[in-house]
């Protein structure tokens, strides 16, 4: 298993030109903005406490009682045990320089695959560290693109992350006027798409290929992903159930034999959540006597602290070595595959042709949903894609 700090230092990042300027250097006028959605991650240790402050008191994302004081408090307490796990990936996340590798490349194929959009430009629209959503938006109402869309980079929808974002996104525009003549679109989920799957089973191939051809079917594939508390869950979300449609169809990508399982990582605070965890399953199958795994980190398409701390020096390095197990790989996240590139433009692409503008499943609430921030923010989006005045299309 390759340790996490060589793994870090070995990530090549392509080198991109500017994206919206000429060979003279004279900006170009984006046609079509698309804005990639995400939690981010801080990029230097400097960045963790406020990394912290800001998800402990995002109630869209977990929910404490006493939060202003509670959330807080669990941030400092925290930070400098979390900085010492971005100390020892290299020093910070690679969240930002995968998602502007990945939007270049993006921007590049749509410009060549629809010529009547470009030019296509990406903004990167973080939660919780810069780039703020706020500053993505701002960038792209001084661009002055004839269409935004907001591409959600966390496949699975889960109110508490795209969900999230989406509600700061109303946040910024409650008290401005929305920009005129703008056709706003909204990319939300896409978990069961054919090339998410297909790069998520290439990645696993590059692994299967690692281990002994004699037992290479046996070998047991653990997805695994954030979980979630139950109390979400109940409410009616529908990350799991997304979660397990990107396991099925990638599985049905691999065709091969070997057995998985969907597992879950990474959980916070006393209150249930999501189970099986992570390294309950490499500790239990190790028992029932299964020694060859493979990790395969199913709900974020770039490295970051949970790939690269959690799951290669805890649960890889630490947890399946005490366990007995013989040989495990961690599946890389897509990252800039080409296969993974080909299927963000896809997506996008896609939506461009087909639209429709919004989803009614975005605008379909939790059964137990009794938020009026969910409430007010489905609203403001309905509004903002033109689906109250019947507009559905993305050509309308
Ligand atoms: Fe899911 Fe409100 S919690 S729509």
């Amino acid at each position: 298993m390759m340790s996490k700090i060589h793994r870090f230092n070995s990530m090549i990042l392509p080198r991109l030109p500017p994206a919206f300027s000429t060979a003279s250097g004279t900006a170009v006028k984006p046609k079509t903005a698309i804005v990639m959605l995400n939690m981010g991650g801080p990029e230097t240790t400097d960045q963790v406490g406020d990394y912290l402050h800001r998800i402990m008191t995002d109630r869209d994302m977990i929910q404490l009682p006493v939060q202003s004081k509670l959330g807080p408090w669990i941030a400092s307490r925290r930070t400098e045990e979390v900085k010492k796990k971005y100390s020892e990936i290299g020093g910070g996340s690679p969240i930002l320089k995968w998602t502007n590798s990945q939007g270049s490349l993006l921007t590049q194929a749509l410009d060549q695959m629809l010529p009547e959009s470009a030019p296509h430009k990406h903004y990167v629209a973080f939660r919780y560290v810069p780039p703020f959503t706020e500053d993505a938006f701002r960038e792209v109402e001084s661009d002055g693109a004839d269409r935004v869309i907001i591409f959600s980079q966390y496949p699975q929808y889960s109110c508490a992350t795209t969900g999230s974002s989406l509600n700061a996104i109303a946040d910024f525009y409650k008290n401005r006027t929305t920009p005129a003549n703008v056709k706003f679109s909204l990319i939300e989920r896409w978990a069961s798409h054919k090339l998410l799957a297909k790069v998520f089973s290439e990645r696993i191939k590059e692994k299967l290929d690692k281990f002994d051809e004699k037992i290479r079917d046996d070998v047991l594939i653990l997805f695994t992903a954030h979980s979630l508390p139950l109390k979400a869950v109940s409410r009616g979300d529908t990350y799991p159930h997304e979660v397990a449609s990107t396991v099925s169809r990638t599985m049905e990508e691999l065709g091969g034999r070997n057995p998985h399982r969907l597992v879950w990582q990474s959980k916070v605070g006393p209150l249930p959540w999501l189970q099986p965890y992570t390294d309950d399953a490499i500790k239990l199958y190790a028992k029932q006597g299964v020694k060859h795994l493979i990790l395969v980190p199913v709900a974020f398409v770039n490295e970051h602290i949970e790939t690269l701390h959690e799951l290669d020096i805890e649960y890889c390095d630490e947890v399946a070595k005490e366990a007995g197990i013989l040989q495990i790989e961690r599946a890389e996240a897509p990252n800039v595959h080409p296969t993974f590139i080909a299927a963000l433009a896809d997506v996008v692409a896609g939506h461009i042709s087909n639209g429709p503008r919004i989803s009614k499943q975005f605008l379909t609430r939790c059964p137990h949903c009794v938020s009026q921030r969910c409430l007010a923010s489905k609203e403001f989006f309905k509004r903002l894609c033109g689906a109250d005045q019947n507009v559905d299309k993305i050509g309308s």
